[in-house]
């Protein structure tokens, strides 16, 4: 299984450094770790400490920029990423598409970039409750539209659904519409395909065994190292 934190606009670089502290008195068995991967996306501010404290989990960014470096104000480029060792990238969270307005187009150019320089890619695909309403058939439609310009057989690729209505809320998405969008999905790719939308400690388990499940993406409920943890011990 795959757990993945995602930090999003939080923890700046003190508090990264009070999440490890707490994090590295965790411990995980050899089997553990030879079968599951534990990936952290820190803010920008957070990267180095989360690089400098972090053992056998991987360190990505939550977006960066297609470009090596140069004159993008406000972004993020390969040599910055590279500088401190991360190699593993965030694209096409639906935070970035709706409010940031990403086009698919620019998740697509970002997608190719990072694969290019061999980055590991965490790619979010997830429709709104509007697309949701009009059935599955144009859910099908919207999600492999978020696929135009991706190479969905990519080795480094790791999918994540994460439906926007279910994100923050609360409310995640039921087992029978999760099965049904990963098992869509992975007729598209045989990368692993993680769920992600108001997972926490009590659905953890219940959400992992659904079949396509390869692991789960975590806002808020990673936000707590204790809490983060439990649901990484939270294998059926
Ligand atoms: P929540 O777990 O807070 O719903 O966020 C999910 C998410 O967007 C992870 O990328």
């Amino acid at each position: 299984m795959i757990f993945a934190a995602n930090f999003k606009c939080n923890l700046p670089q003190k508090a990264v450094a009070d999440y490890f502290s707490k994090w590295n008195t965790f411990r995980f068995c050899q089997s553990f770790l030879s079968q599951n991967q534990i990936l952290f996306f820190p803010s920008f501010l957070g990267l180095q400490t989360a690089k400098e404290l972090s053992s056998f989990e991987q360190i990505g960014a939550q977006n960066a920029y297609p470009v090596k470096n140069g004159a993008f104000t406000g972004e993020i480029g390969l040599e910055a990423l590279e500088s401190m060792g991360i190699d593993m990238v965030l694209i096409g969270h639906s935070e970035r598409r709706v409010l940031l307005k990403e086009s698919q187009e620019i998740c697509a150019m970002k997608f190719d970039f990072f694969a290019k320089h061999h980055f590991k890619i965490v790619y979010c695909v997830g429709e709104s409750l509007e697309v949701r309403e009009q059935g599955r058939e144009a859910t099908q439609e919207f999600l492999l539209s978020q696929f135009r310009g991706i190479d969905t057989q990519y080795q480094n690729l790791i999918i994540a659904y994460e439906p926007i209505w279910a994100i923050g809320t609360g409310v995640s998405a039921k087992a029978k519409d999760i099965e049904c969008v990963h098992s869509f999905l992975s007729t598209l790719s045989p990368q692993p395909i993680l769920y992600g939308g108001s997972v926490n400690k009590d659905n953890a388990k219940e959400i992992l065994a659904i079949d396509h499940v390869s692991g789960l993406l975590v806002g808020s409920a990673s936000l707590d190292p204790q809490h983060f943890y439990t649901i990484t011990q939270s294998i059926p």
